[in-house]
């Protein structure tokens, strides 16, 4: 294999270590704030030249998270949670820049604000870096599938454990697994009880009004067939092969590309992808 290793190509790798990088600060803040704090409890201060060596390794591992955060933006798609993240990220590293130089002039209370608010606004510069590179509220979702339980138990028109805002037509649903079904009226994938269900489970979670990764609101299907406007759509009616969409699906599972992206818990099934591809091959219909 050949390596493409161009200052262009050196700088991207640098900026895609911005997720290794961002750990220094996280781990050094802590650590110092519990020797200084602890120290002063104990009343044994700690000595000028360790708090200054933990002070120094603070603020170039900052400015290295920082720069590096800068350089990975680029690849990203601008969005609110983004801008978040970097204003938080700005705040944070610039409480950081100033612990050496309060160490330095022996300015111990300013240094004690400057270290409590680095640590402090560390956690939501974390948190909203977290929605970026995970799904928004990762974090806490294992405990709302299992807070959603016992509702969706009581809940008539949903027969797996979530509440699904769709009613379900299982009347409509006789088709037998695995054989090429005939296109009867109701083989036709309509979007509102046969794709939208698809994508609440699968894309809305990145691709809605708010979070808008990649440009693209999948929560509707006005907002599929727009796509990202101005005429750029990601869905031709009549013409699955021509559907951006459709190929997002189809791509191998190291492709970037791919949607769902490999790594996300809800796939799509080869089903599923077929009934995309007929609802788009009938032209789209409600
Ligand atoms: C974990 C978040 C996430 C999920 C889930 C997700 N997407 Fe995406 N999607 C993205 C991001 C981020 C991009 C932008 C990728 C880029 O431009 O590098 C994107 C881009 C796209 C694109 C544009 C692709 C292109 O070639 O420009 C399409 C179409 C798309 N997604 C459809 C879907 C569909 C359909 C689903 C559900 C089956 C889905 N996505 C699920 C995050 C997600």
């Amino acid at each position: 294999m050949l390596l493409d290793v161009t200052s262009e190509t050196l700088l991207q790798v640098f900026g895609r270590f911005h997720i290794v990088l961002l750990h220094l600060p996280i781990g050094l803040l802590p650590a110092m704030f519990v020797l200084e704090f602890g120290a002063a409890m104990l009343g044994r201060p700690i000595p000028k030249g360790a708090l200054m060596t933990l002070a120094v390794m603070t603020a170039l591992t900052a400015a290295a998270a920082f720069g590096s955060g800068l350089v990975l933006a680029e690849e990203k798609v601008a969005s609110e949670t983004l801008g978040l993240h970097k204003k938080f990220a700005i705040a944070m590293a610039s409480c950081s820049l100033l612990l050496p130089i309060l160490v330095w002039r022996s300015r111990r209370a300013p240094f004690r604000v400057a270290l409590a608010a680095s640590l402090a606004l560390s956690i939501p510069t974390g948190h909203y870096g977290g929605d970026l590179s995970h799904k928004k509220g990762f974090l806490f979702k294992p405990l709302q599938r299992k807070a959603a339980a016992p509702h969706g138990a009581e809940q008539p028109t949903s027969s797996h454990g979530e509440p699904s805002p769709i009613p379900e037509q299982p009347e409509l649903d006789p088709k037998p697994a695995g054989s090429e079904a005939p296109q009867t009226a109701a083989e036709i994938a309509r979007y509102d009880r046969d794709i939208a269900p698809i994508m609440e489970r699968c894309c809305t979670s990145c691709h809605n009004p708010q979070d808008l990764d990649g440009d693209l609101d999948l929560s509707s299907r006005e907002a599929v067939l727009v796509g990202w406007g101005d005429g750029e759509t990601i869905v031709e009616p009549g013409d699955p092969d021509a559907s951006v969409l459709l190929e997002s699906l189809g791509r191998p599972e190291d492709d970037e590309m791919r949607m769902p992206p490999a790594d996300e818990d809800e796939q799509l099934t080869p089903e599923e992808i077929e009934k995309i591809r007929k609802w788009i091959l009938t032209g789209c219909p409600e």
